[in-house]
């Protein structure tokens, strides 16, 4: 069975708009639009507009956003909706990013009201999942991912969550330059693919696309997505760099 493959790039709060501009521009010059890998940029908001409007008719780039709004619309200052989002151009949304859960104070709760808006609007989520370093010392990572994943997807139907796209990315490996080992990887991989076939089925967890991210590179892209169940990756500092980026999505 063959899994869609994705490398995404996850620029967070990074860049101007003459900087965006320039690294799609690099992405688009350089990117092998030839293998079967769905690569995704997802870049800060102000910038989708202008890179949608860039990256056009091409079907070999997709459009992600770092993050949505619980609601369709409304008296939310300042927040962004799942169907402003899709108006221009997004396919892809990532929900539960680590650095949203910690520094935002996301809930589970919010969490299931994003992707189910973002569903409801035709986006993708990318919903994020991972462990702690204190947890992995402690020895609690698989309870932690098992919870993560159970408490968020037992509200989406089989149709629902064949849309949903699975990161793990362990928090002590995000931005440290600390990559989980290939084994570490594979291990948990195969653990949640394992969650997912209990929660749903075997049929839909072996359909599931699993991303790695936390410090993945050019360099070690090869070895994590060699891994039988890791399925590409999402990439945060190594994104930032339009040579590294395609090479990391060269590297299945
Ligand atoms: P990193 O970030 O590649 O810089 O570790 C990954 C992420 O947070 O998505």
């Amino acid at each position: 069975m063959s899994r869609q493959k994705i490398v995404a790039g996850n620029w967070k709060m990074n860049t101007t708009l003459s900087e965006a501009l320039f690294l799609v521009d690099g992405i688009l010059s350089k990117m092998n639009t030839t293998n079967e890998v769905t690569k995704i940029i997802i870049p800060p908001f102000p910038y989708l507009i202008s890179i949608s409007n860039k990256i056009g008719e091409t079907e070999h780039i997709s459009l992600g956003a770092q993050n949505c709004h619980t609601d369709e619309s409304g008296a939310f200052t300042g927040e962004i909706s799942a169907s402003m989002l899709a108006s221009v151009g997004c396919s892809y949304v990532l929900v539960g990013h680590s650095e949203r859960r910690c520094y935002f104070n996301e809930t589970n709760e919010e969490l299931i009201k994003k992707i189910k808006s973002a569903l409801d609007n035709n986006l993708k989520p990318i919903f994020c999942i991972g462990e702690t370093l204190e947890q992995r010392q402690y020895h609690t990572h698989f309870t932690v991912i098992s919870h993560q994943l159970s408490e968020v997807l037992k509200s989406f139907t089989d149709a629902e969550f064949s849309n949903i796209v699975i990161a793990y990315e362990p928090v002590w490996a995000i931005g440290t330059g600390e990559t989980a080992t290939s084994n570490q990887a594979q291990e948990m991989h195969a653990f949640i693919r394992k969650e997912i076939a209990q929660l749903y089925s075997q049929s839909i967890a072996q359909e599931t696309t699993i991303l790695y991210g936390g410090s993945c590179n050019a360099q070690n892209a090869q070895e994590l997505f060699s891994c039988e169940d890791v399925d590409g990756g999402l990439i945060g500092g190594a994104s930032l760099k339009a040579d590294d980026f395609c090479k990391i999505a060269a590297s299945f």
